[in-house]
This record gives C-alpha cells, sequence and structure tokens, in this order.
C-alpha cells in the first residue's frame, strides 16, 4: 500500500500522481498524445451531458471504458483484440498513463480516449445510458476502514457507474484482497441495479473465458494470491 505523503486529494478521492521521472520516450508519447487522445477538459462538466460517441471519430462502434488502468497493459489488449470497438480509459497515475501511451506511441490503435484525473470526473460528465461495459481491476484496497470511503466500488460510485452503463452492460472487476473482493461482491449485489452473472463460487474463484491478465495480477498469482473475478450485469431499466 502507498504511503498517504505521495497521494493528491483531488476532490474526495485519494490518488497517488507522481512517481518516477519520466524517461525521454514516455515523455515524448506523453507530450505528443495526450493532445490528440485525451479528453478536453471542456466536456468534463460533471453534469451527465457528455455523449461519450463526440469522443470519438467511428460513432457506430460500442464504447467501454476501464477505471484505474495502470500500465494499460489490459486497455491495450483490448484495443487490439476488438479494433471497431472505442475505449475510454482513465489512469491520473502520470506513470501508468505515459507508460500506457508509449506501449501504442509506434503503432495504429487509436481507439482509445484517455484521462489522466479522477475516474469519477468522466463518469459524472457522461451521458446515461451510454456505455457499453467498464472494468475496475484490482482497485486501491484502501484497507483501514477509516480510508473505505476512498474506495472507487461504492454505493454513490455504484450510483454514477450504474447511470452511464447500458442495459445489460458488464461491470467487471477483479481483485486479489478478499476483504476487499467481499466488499465489491456485496455492495454491488446490494445496488438494485446490479444482478450478479456468478452461479456458483466458481465463477468468482476462476479466471473467465476470455480473461486478459495484467502484470499485477501475474505477479500476484505467482506469489500465491488468489485473484477473485466479479462479473455483474447491468438491470435493464
Ligand atoms: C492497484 S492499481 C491496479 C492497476 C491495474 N488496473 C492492474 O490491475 O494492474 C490501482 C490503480 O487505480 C488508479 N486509481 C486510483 N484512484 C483512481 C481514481 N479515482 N480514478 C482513476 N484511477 C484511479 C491508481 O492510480 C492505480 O493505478
Amino acid at each position: 500500500m502507498k504511503s498517504d505523503k505521495n497521494l493528491t486529494k483531488n476532490k474526495n478521492v485519494f490518488v497517488r500522481r507522481h512517481g518516477r521521472k519520466l524517461n525521454s520516450q514516455r515523455k515524448e508519447a506523453l507530450d505528443n498524445l495526450m493532445p490528440v487522445l485525451g479528453i478536453k477538459p471542456e466536456l468534463i462538466t460533471n453534469k451527465g451531458d457528455l455523449p461519450p460517441t463526440v469522443l470519438f471519430e467511428n460513432v457506430s462502434t460500442k464504447i467501454y471504458m476501464e477505471i484505474g488502468f495502470g500500465n494499460g497493459e489490459h486497455v491495450k489488449a483490448l484495443m487490439e483484440k476488438y479494433p471497431e470497438n472505442n475505449f475510454i480509459a482513465i489512469e491520473p497515475f502520470v506513470n501508468g498513463m505515459s507508460a500506457f501511451l508509449k506501449s501504442i506511441y509506434e503503432t495504429n490503435l487509436r481507439n482509445v480516449r484517455v484521462w489522466m484525473e479522477d475516474a469519477l470526473d468522466v463518469v459524472k460528465s457522461l451521458k446515461s445510458n451510454s456505455i457499453d461495459g467498464m472494468y475496475i481491476l484490482n482497485p486501491d484496497p484502501w484497507p483501514k476502514s477509516k480510508h473505505h470511503k476512498r474506495r472507487i466500488v461504492r454505493k454513490e460510485t455504484l450510483n454514477e457507474y450504474s447511470r452511464i452503463l447500458k442495459d445489460d452492460a458488464e461491470f467487471i472487476m477483479s481483485t486479489d484482497v478478499d476483504e476487499l473482493a467481499e466488499w465489491m461482491a456485496i455492495s454491488t449485489q446490494n445496488h438494485p441495479d446490479f444482478e450478479w452473472t456468478a452461479t456458483s463460487s466458481y465463477d468468482w474463484k476462476n479466471m473467465p473465458e476470455d480473461w486478459i491478465q495484467t502484470r499485477y495480477e501475474k505477479k500476484g498469482i505467482e506469489a500465491g494470491r488468489k485473484q477473485t473475478y466479479l462479473i455483474f450485469k447491468r438491470k435493464k431499466r
């Protein structure tokens, strides 16, 4: 767990913004791709009035969101696998964003728009019923009870996620922290708009078909940690 001294309080969410100094390649990717792929701050109104289609040139596709993508391996793999889809990828940690942008800099992959601040800025700005699926993989656990209100999955944020997700959209979460897995499973199941797709413990204990592992997840499994996979659906309105 990170120490609090590296965290920046952005509205009510605590995020680590900077780590090691960026190398020249990461800096170049960040400087050149943020103006092209970054969501323009003037679109972030927090008023639920942003149709995500305006972010992309190709409007006939599905739009998925990944919150807290780390170094972006998972969203990059999705972009490669589903070139017809578009992705909104959010990561406030500059080193993570620059690693992701460097990884796509010399490729043709441009089916993504990024935001390097709190995910809730984008979530609250998007129109209702406009996103085809959402991933939150290995969110920060905030283990102390007094910090649970900082968790990215909690009642208030679930209200916003359910608002922007389309009917039947998948809401996909994972973690290797048992207490957080229980917290996310219970809070999402208790939310009236979400339905758990699991039919038995097999479903949350085993990697779903077509799952893309992040480096963080692979390292955890190698170290003997168990990953929990939580797949929910946004109920029909
Ligand atoms: C433990 S890492 C997991 C990274 C990646 N999803 C993975 O599985 O490898 C959690 C990530 O969530 C990001 N994060 C924390 N608070 C956030 C927020 N409010 N909005 C978006 N991302 C956030 C952190 O910067 C960090 O990169």
